[in-house]
Formats: C-alpha cells, structure tokens, sequence
C-alpha cells in the first residue's frame, strides 16, 4: 500500500497510521487509489531556476488561456455578420468579460513570448541533443500551433485586422496551391472560412496542443531534466551529476503554481491598463491595419518581395528548427563550446529583431490581389 510518507517533506513525520491526523489518512486514501505520490520523483535543483522554469510557465499561461476562453465561447457568435458586434457585445454589456477577454488578449502573447524563451533556453543549455531530439520535435509542433492560434484569434474578430489577416490567409493558401486547400473559403461551400477558423482555434489547435503538452511532460520525465551545462564537468553528459541536490517534483510543481498566479496578476494588471482594441466591422478591399507584433517580421519580408515573403520566411524558421538536433553533430551542451551553433542562432534572432522593429516603423501596405 503506498502512503504519502514517499514525499521527503512529509516523511519526516514521525507519525505512525493510528496517531496520523485525520486528513492525512484521508489523503492517503484518495492517493492508494489515484497513486498521487507518483509525481513526489526527485527533480534536480536546477529545474527550479526561473530559465528552467519557461516551460511550466508556458503551460500555465496555456491554462489560463483555456479557462478565458471557455469563458469567451458562451457570448461569442462564429459567424461573419455576427462576430464582430458580439465581440463588442461582450466588452461592454456581458459582466466582467471585458477583463476576460483583456487576460486571454495578453496571456495568448505571453504565451508566444515564454513559449520562444523556453524554446531559446534548452537552445543554449544544448537540451535537443541526444536522447531529447524527438521532444525538440515536439516542442518545435507546439510553437507552430501558437503561432497558429495567435493568427486564428486575430480573425475572430472580425474587424479590419481580423479581415486583412484573412485576406493573407487566402492568398497564401493560394500560393500553397493544393497544400493550403484547407485555408481556402472554397474548401466547404456551406461552412464559411470563419466556422472552420474558429473551431481550429477552440477545439483543434488547444486540443493537438494539451496532446502533446502531455507527450512531452512524460518525455521530460522519461528522460529526467537536461543538466546544467554549467554546474557538471562533462559538458556532454546526459543526466544532471549525482551531487546535485534533489527536491521531489511536487515542489517544482508548487513553485510552478505560484508563477503562474504572479502571471495571472501580471495579465490582470495588462487586462485593465491596456484593455485590446476591436474595431468596427471591416470594409472589403482595402489594406490598412498592421498584423500583430509578433508576425512584423514575417511582414517586412511580405514588404520586400511580396506575399511570398511570409512563406518564405516562415518556412525557412521552422526548416532550421526542424533540422537543428540531426545537423547539429556537436556533442558539447555548453554554449561556450558550440561557436557554429550560437554564430547561426544569433544571426538568426538578430534578423528577427531586425525585420520587426523596421516593421514598427512602417506603415501597412498593399499586398492582397496583387
Ligand atoms: C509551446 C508550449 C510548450 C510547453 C507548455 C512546454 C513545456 C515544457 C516543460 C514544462 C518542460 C520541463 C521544464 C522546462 O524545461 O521548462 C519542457 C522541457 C522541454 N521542452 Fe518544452 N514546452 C513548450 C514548447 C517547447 C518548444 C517550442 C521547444 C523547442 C522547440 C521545447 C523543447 C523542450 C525540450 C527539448 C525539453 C527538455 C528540456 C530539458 O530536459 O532541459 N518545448 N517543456
């Protein structure tokens, strides 16, 4: 029978099943048939730093997008002569839903920005190398399903945005030819784009990612967490060495929880100083409105050589990201040692960097139906 004495912190308890609080009993109860101490595994010290914290916030930021925008479902009308005025239904007449949707505004780009960190710290700690490539992978499908999202939910909406952004969608999806018949309005007569969009953004992308969220929670687990290149002297090592300290897991979970509630006020705070615009229902044919910051990169490039830029773009990020752990022969995890690996990477978010801010002072052009 297994009893929560597994976990070090409680284990120091001297006392025996009879002498046991009440509710101690009654949690082991619960955990002899739900084996709850399963989780209370030793995790590094490490894990807990904040860097090696950019997943669990990440997850916690998907959380908080799930609650919101379950939320948001119940006042929200997917259909295009209704979407953009029941998305101004719900900010000024449903209670509180302003703040609703002011949190999954901002929590749906924290997600993209901690997602990005994360993905630049196991980067930098060499963590997609053997045995961890398959979780890279992984975590490479999850950014692109972000990415997804965040794209998705701009064209709820229904405002100018939303109908530009569309408008890219379409065209691209014509650039694809045949691969983007799914993005195109033509796909189902009945069904208009806007249904088919919304129900990738609350059901298929948040979906596909909790699936692989749980994929590569067991991998992190199966594998155990990546060491620190710096606290080991073999910078090729696999697992963290043995003299570092251990805490159980539900600690690091714990220290998860209160991130993700600092999160939450951070969002809050966002929410009510910078409540997210919507405007008026869109006007066909004209170009105006800039897409959201973190797609300005992508646009620059849609500036110099037109609409294939975004693919181009686009294509070649997840191309790298997808070749990185079986082009990447180097088995050093140390940054110091990998100069060809860090060269790449910083040319790389350099040129990301650079493209977004020339797009922060551009004004929107015309692309579409050229
Ligand atoms: C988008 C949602 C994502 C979530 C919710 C998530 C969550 C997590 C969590 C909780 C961990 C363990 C702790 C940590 O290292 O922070 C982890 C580890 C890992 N993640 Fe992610 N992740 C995401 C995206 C990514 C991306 C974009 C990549 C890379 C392309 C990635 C690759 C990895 C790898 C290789 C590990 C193992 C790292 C190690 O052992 O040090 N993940 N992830």
């Amino acid at each position: 029978m297994s009893t929560l004495r597994a976990d070090p912190a409680i284990s120091t308890s001297p006392n025996t099943a009879a002498t046991r609080p009440w509710w101690r009993r009654a949690l082991d109860v619960v955990d002899d048939r739900l084996g709850i101490t399963a989780l209370t595994y030793p995790v590094p010290e490490h894990a807990n730093n904040i860097a090696w914290s950019l997943g669990g916030i990440t997850a916690a930021a998907l959380v908080l997008l799930v609650v919101t925008g379950i939320l948001l479902t119940q006042f929200y009308a997917p259909v295009p002569e209704e979407a953009n005025a029941s998305v101004r239904h719900i900010v000024t007449h449903e209670w509180g839903m302003w703040f609703v949707r002011g949190v999954h505004f901002w929590a749906a780009q924290a997600m993209y920005v901690t997602a990005a960190l994360h993905l630049l710290r196991v980067f930098l700690t060499g963590s997609y190398k053997r045995p961890r490539e398959g979780n890279w992978l992984i975590g490479v499908a999850m950014f692109g399903l972000v990415i997804f999202a965040l794209f998705t939910g701009t064209v709820l909406k229904w405002d100018q945005e939303g109908y530009e952004a569309l408008g890219h969608n379409v065209e691209v999806a014509n650039l694809l030819g045949g691969g983007g018949l799914w993005f195109s309005p033509d796909f189902a007569n009945r069904v208009s784009i806007l249904i088919r969009l919304y129900s990738a953004h609350v059901v298929l992308i948040p979906g596909l990612i909790v699936v692989l969220f749980t994929l590569h929670a067991l991998l992190v687990k199966r594998h155990r967490i990546s060491p620190h290149p710096s606290l080991t002297a073999d910078d090729e090592s696999t697992d963290a060495p043995a003299a570092e300290p251990v805490e159980p897991f539900t600690h690091h979970l714990r220290r998860i929880s209160a991130l993700g509630l600092a999160l939450l006020g951070a969002l809050g705070l966002l929410a009510v100083t910078f409540p997210p615009p919507v405007g008026p229902a869109p006007v066909e044919g004209i170009e105006v409105i800039k897409p959201m910051w973190p797609f300005w990169w992508m646009f620059t490039l849609e500036n110099w050589i037109g609409l294939s830029g975004i693919l181009y773009g686009g294509g070649a990020l997840f191309t790298i990201l997808v070749a990185l752990p079986f082009i990447d022969r180097n088995p050093h995890r140390a940054w110091r040692h990998r100069r060809v690996a860090m060269t790449i990477a910083s040319a790389i978010v350099a040129a990301i960097i650079v493209l977004t801010i020339l797009m922060a002072f551009t004004t929107a052009k015309t692309h579409l139906g050229m």
